[in-house]
């Protein structure tokens, strides 16, 4: 533009600028969210003696706080907690939230309603003294219109929300306590589209185009009946890319449902590799002015399961290599944060799972959103029990009174999301034996059906032979077998079944005509950093894998050689092998991609959270995390454990897991021990050498040629401390995370792995320590401390963003250890 003057170059700017503003408005200029958070500024209560709310406003202590909140995780583990070790040996209780706002004169002609993501649980809800209702089930999503009994302008308004936890045991694992979910506040006009009002399908896709239904509940709340126009734009990114319009009168005071249909030229598939997602706004105009705009995010993707070659996604075969998450995200208890989740399916994606179990219950809408948005593939569980109850307070309780009304929300909620693959009507459900089980799964499966059709039906039973048998190839004309009526009845889309890996490869006997999921699988137990295991011989030492665990450590540790599970459950090694070998098997969900609080197994007090995850509690992978690396993905991996700190002489095993080579040797203080390479299915090497202390070095190699060398060192004492942040730059907004690893360093900059300091931490600035944890499933230490002890040598802490930005300093102190500290700029 060297040529022009001045005034020519500021004429030709301000001309580029007209036509910015002509050109298509990108979707999110154009589109107004109908619903704002909730979260800030409530005021909470723990007290079980007010059980009324006409006498709440005399109780004196409470204390400010935003949600998502869950008050269990504040407190002590108690082992005499009536939540009994399984839920994590801490309290629940009856909890009161309230909390005072306005509303804009201006919005006195619109609909304002609250709604809730989850709240655990039997929420009571109050607006300005007017009951507004109950929903017993703590992981549904509800919303209620308060619009009647609403003051406008400068009156304030008051909103209680009673959470009673009380009755206990109510779960089998940490469920967490109060309004654990984000909250929203709604405003629409009268003529709206209802709350979870469109359901969008693409029932016909090729290459060159695919065909978008889009179903549309419309809400009148108007006495007159109106004249509108319905009009739902497609957009990819902010890329307009077709749009359908439709006149509709709707009578005063009721609903309407309308059906539109159109096309997506050449439609960019979603898969796990390329989660591509399409956005449709609904936008109702009334006399030519927009009146509500709805949002919903598709995906175009063609699937089906198979009998003879499992899960199909866009006509590859794609094998569902999945985990198991309970909703917990560790140090922060159940209290949802989206940068947690995200980080958690980050670790995930990372090892190479492509999907997701939602054990057992509906999850938080973000993970939900995030699995569209990274691409796994997800099972959506709807119950862990039916009528008849696991744990004395749980939902079967409430069964009769609730269940189609939550399965139904359930649906309506997630039926858009292209991540769902799967509906599961429930785990291990003790009915799953009789007739009573298969009435109803019939009514489930006809519910399901009702609300979508597009997707194949399961439940996550228990094997469908009785497993003591000695041949698991029977089928069913045999008389003298146990069968699981749910499996036998034909009922399900899906055969998917827990454990009992051993039958899997006769799938196809029992079940000629259904396709098969491994619902739940392995149940490993490993103590991340621990090595060794008791056998009725050898009390502890020394480092043997084939030592099985018998009786458990006196610590309560499990060795991290994967060769400990529960009864039903297998090595990791062993149910992948199986999954891997058979085309028709579609895949497996491993129980757990993380630890979880409670469920303790193998243990009980003082053990408190559980043993089977890849990746433990505070989100560090234990090793076996690297064998589905290896496996699963297309880096390359090279990982060899366990640590280099044992005694002088010591017979230890040491294991590789690797990929992307033919044999790997090792070495030990540079001499070679022994070259290895997997033969047949194995997925590791192993070598069995005397200790010696220095440095252990693993080479792997393919045509000769060296592809990685991973080194191990015998540490000394513990002397530093290192911090590595996840993200070194956050967001101020009050939400957002770092995580940041501690490790334990000795004096040549070395993990020492034995490593167990109590570490403290103060924070300078404008956010918060939020969360502390070393994945110790003994440890009783308060998560949400300013101090922990380290586990292996690791320790994590988690600090959230105020909302001015800043540069948060963290410093970490050990005694006896130099101390460190580190920046998170937070913008
Ligand atoms: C399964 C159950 C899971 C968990 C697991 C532990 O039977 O479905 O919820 O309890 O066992 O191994």
């Amino acid at each position: 533009m060297s040529q022009l003057t001045s005034y020519q170059k500021i004429t030709l700017l301000f001309v580029c600028f007209l036509l910015m503003l002509a050109c298509e408005t990108s979707r999110d200029q154009k589109f107004n969210d109908r619903k704002v958070s909730f979260n800030s500024d409530w005021s909470f209560y723990l007290n079980d003696s007010i059980k009324d709310n006409d006498t709440i406003g005399t109780a004196t202590q409470w204390r400010t706080l935003n949600v998502p909140h869950d008050w269990s995780i504040e407190g002590k583990f108690d082992k005499k907690s009536p939540a009994g070790y399984g839920g994590g040996a801490l309290n629940g209780g009856l909890g009161w939230y309230k909390k005072t706002f306005k509303v804009a004169v201006e919005d006195s002609t619109k609909i304002t309603s609250i709604i809730f993501d989850g709240v655990y649980k039997n929420s009571e809800v109050w607006i300005n003294g007017h009951y507004l209702g109950k929903r017993p089930n703590g992981y549904i999503g509800f919303q209620y219109d308060m619009t009647p009994y609403l003051k406008y302008g400068e009156n304030n308004n008051e909103i209680i929300v009673k959470v009673d936890n009380s009755k206990q045991p109510n779960s089998r694992w940490y469920s967490g306590s109060g309004i654990f979910r984000n909250v929203w506040l709604e405003t629409t006009d009268k003529l709206h589209v209802a709350q979870w009002g469109t359901y969008i399908t693409t029932p016909k896709v090729s290459a060159e185009k695919a065909s978008v239904e889009i179903e549309i509940r419309i809400k009148n709340q108007y006495a007159a009946s109106k004249k509108a126009t319905v009009t739902t734009t497609i957009f990819k990114e902010d890329t307009k890319v077709t749009s359908v319009t439709q006149d509709i009168t709707i009578g005063g005071n009721s609903n309407q449902t309308i059906k539109q249909n159109t096309e997506v030229e050449t439609p960019i598939l979603w898969s796990v590799e390329t989660p591509e997602l399409y956005t449709a706004v609904t936008e109702i105009s009334l006399d030519n002015k927009i009146i509500d705009q709805y949002k919903t995010n598709f995906g175009i993707r063609d699937f089906k399961f198979d009998t003879e070659k499992g899960f199909i996604l866009n006509g590859k075969q794609v094998k569902i290599k999945g985990v198991c998450l309970h909703h917990d995200l560790g140090p922060l208890g159940a209290a949802i944060n989206t940068r947690a989740i995200e980080r958690q399916l980050e670790i995930m994606k990372e090892m190479g799972v492509n999907g997701i179990r939602t054990t057992h219950n509906p999850p938080a809408p973000e993970l939900l959103d995030l699995c569209d948005k990274m691409g796994f593939i997800v099972m959506d569980e709807a119950f862990d029990m039916w009528k008849q109850t696991k744990t004395k307070y749980d939902y079967g309780n409430d069964w009769d009174k609730w269940h189609k009304k939550d399965l139904v929300d359930q649906l309506l909620r997630d039926r858009n999301h292209p991540s769902i693959f799967i509906w599961s009507i429930g785990n291990e459900i003790p009915e799953q034996w009789n007739e009573t089980g298969v009435t109803i799964a019939k009514e489930l499966v006809a519910i399901t059906r009702q609300y979508d059709k597009t997707r194949p039906i399961t439940a996550a039973m228990n094997p469908p032979v009785n497993m003591n048998i000695d041949d698991v190839t029977l089928q069913f004309e045999k008389n003298n077998v146990q069968f699981n009526a749910i499996a036998k009845s034909g009922v399900l889309d899906l055969i998917g079944y827990n454990y009992a890996h051993q039958t899997y490869e006769h799938h196809q006997k029992n079940f000629p005509n259904t396709p098969f999921i491994a619902t739940e699988t392995t149940s490993g137990l490993q103590t991340r950093g621990y090595y060794d295991s008791v056998s009725d011989t050898i009390k502890k030492w020394p480092v043997r894998w084939d030592l099985k665990f018998t009786e458990g450590n006196p610590d309560n540790t499990v060795s991290a050689y994967d060769q400990v599970q529960t009864p039903w459950g297998s090595t990791h090694e062993a149910t992948w092998k199986v999954i891997k070998k058979y085309d028709f098997l579609s895949g497996m969900y491993i129980w757990t991609g993380f630890d979880y609080i409670g469920e303790p197994t193998p243990y009980e007090w003082p053990s408190i959270s559980s043993y089977f995850g890849i990746v433990d509690l505070a989100g560090f992978p234990k090793d076996v995390y690297y064998m589905y690396q290896s496996e699963w993905t297309d880096k390359t991996v090279l990982h060899i454990f366990p640590h280099w700190n044992w005694k002088a002489g010591q017979t230890v095993d040491v294991w590789a897991y690797y990929n992307n080579a033919d044999e790997v040797e090792l070495f030990l203080n540079g001499k070679s021990v022994g070259v290895r390479s997997k033969k047949g299915d194995d997925l590791h090497v192993m070598w069995r050498i005397p200790f010696q202390a220095g440095t252990l070095k693993a080479v792997s190699r393919k045509n000769g040629k060296v592809v990685l060398e991973k080194e191990i060192k015998t540490a000394g004492n513990p002397a530093l401390l290192k911090l590595t942040a996840d993200r070194n730059s956050i967001t101020a907004d009050g939400n957002d995370l770092s995580f940041i690893t501690v490790d334990i360093m000795d004096a040549k900059n070395v993990l020492v792995p034995t490593a167990n300091n109590e570490i403290s931490f103060s924070l300078k600035g404008n956010g918060k320590i939020v969360g502390v944890c070393s994945g110790d499933p003994v440890s009783h230490e308060s998560y949400k401390g300013s101090k922990h002890t380290a586990l292996s040598g690791k320790c994590l802490v988690v600090i959230q963003a105020g909302n001015q930005a800043d540069n948060l300093e963290l410093t970490a102190n050990a005694k006896g250890l130099q101390s460190k500290t580190i920046t998170i700029t937070t913008k």
